[in-house]
């Protein structure tokens, strides 16, 4: 059954091409969260695959039909301020207040500790609860009509290419999910930045949009960056965020230019191909653009392009450090990382 009538897309090009499981409608998302149902939601990062974070039915069909372990934790987004402190954390540190007010709504999500309204299937047994006011409007509203929380792992099974667009999450879940909102492809296009506030001092547990310098100008302290013992992060595991192709991560074209025995699909700075022929070997190229934050945008629909290609592998040119261009080398290297 559905919650939504079929909608046909004011412009077919951009959007979703089944239309029986698509809404543009803040208050048909809400209803059809409130009822327990799995809703996929656009945010400013990527599409989240949301249910209503109480309702442990409806975690633990999210987490069935995402194919993640119980023992992983999901993301709590929330529609503003007020409801963030209202009970789904125990406490509501100083640190929290200055982030949220720096950066939310935003690309941020903020380890703290449980609170007594997220549903224990939310928190992994970790004892902590991830929170984020995402910079959506459509799906702040449906997360605000519904009343609650709303659990949400990014829209795509395990392990896989994060959705950025509306087909990417019918691509990946058909008829497993009950209804998608689609606000058109995301902005940011990489995950939120994850800043644990449960310990001794804040450490940021997966680099996004908000950079480590953005975070320690609000919070007024230098961060730890170290990654190694996050606990229950997927998205800080080595083999992560991966196409079905392997990956290759390389720092420059010409190296791609010397891989003649493979046929690759190559991402790239289409501009560098401007005065030379591109070489046979190379089946396809995907343009990454010329900055980091376009290269982020274009980040995992690429990927997917690069994965039906009919190449023998991907490679990579990853953006240079700094900003951004830190989460996309990011998730290259662990989709880079040997498939489990
Ligand atoms: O941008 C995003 O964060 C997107 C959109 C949909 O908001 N969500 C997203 O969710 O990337 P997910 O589940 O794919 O990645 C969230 C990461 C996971 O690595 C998860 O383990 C970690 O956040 N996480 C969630 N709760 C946690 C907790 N209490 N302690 C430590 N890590 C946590
Ligand atoms: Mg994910």
């Amino acid at each position: 059954m559905r919650t939504s009538k079929p909608y046909r897309h004011p412009n077919a090009a951009s959007g979703c091409h089944d239309t029986s499981v698509i809404t543009h409608t803040a208050a048909v998302a809400a209803e059809a969260l409130r009822a327990g149902k799995l809703v996929a939601l656009p945010t400013e990062t990527v599409y989240g695959l949301g249910a209503d974070a109480t309702n442990a039915d409806a975690l633990a069909r999210l987490y069935a039909v995402k194919g993640r372990p119980t023992d992983h934790p999901s993301i709590v987004h929330l529609a503003d301020l007020v409801e963030a402190r209202a009970g789904w954390a125990s406490s509501w540190p100083e640190s929290a207040e200055r982030l949220a007010e720096a950066f939310w709504p935003g690309p941020l999500t903020m380890i703290l500790p449980a609170g007594s309204r997220p549903d224990p299937a939310t928190l992994g047994g970790t004892g902590t609860v991830a929170l984020r006011i995402p910079d959506c409007d459509v799906t702040r509203e449906a997360i605000r009509l519904s009343g609650t929380g709303i659990a949400a792992p990014s829209a795509n099974r395990f392990g896989r290419v994060s959705p950025t667009t509306a087909q990417h999450v019918l691509d990946d879940l058909g008829t497993d999910v009950d209804l998608i909102l689609d606000g058109g492809p995301c902005s940011v296009g990489v995950e939120s930045t994850i800043v644990d506030l449960t310990g001794p001092a804040p450490r940021v547990l997966r680099p996004g949009a908000i950079i480590t310098e953005m975070l320690e100008a609000a919070l007024g302290t230098t961060l730890s960056t170290s990654l190694e013992t996050a606990p229950r992060a997927p998205g800080t595991l080595a083999a992560h965020y991966a196409p079905r192709l392997a990956v290759a991560v390389i720092d420059t074209v010409d190296a791609a230019i010397e891989m003649t025995g493979l046929r690759i699909a190559l991402l790239a700075d289409a501009s560098d191909w401007q005065l030379n022929p591109i070489p046979s070997h190379i089946v396809m190229l995907l343009d990454t653009g010329t900055s980091s934050a376009v290269y982020a945008e274009r980040l995992y629909a690429l990927l997917r392009e690069a994965d039906s290609s009919g190449a023998d592998c991907i490679v990579a040119v990853v953006p240079p450090p700094g900003g951004v261009g830190d989460a996309v080398r990011d998730r290259l290297t662990r989709a880079q990382a040997p498939k489990r």
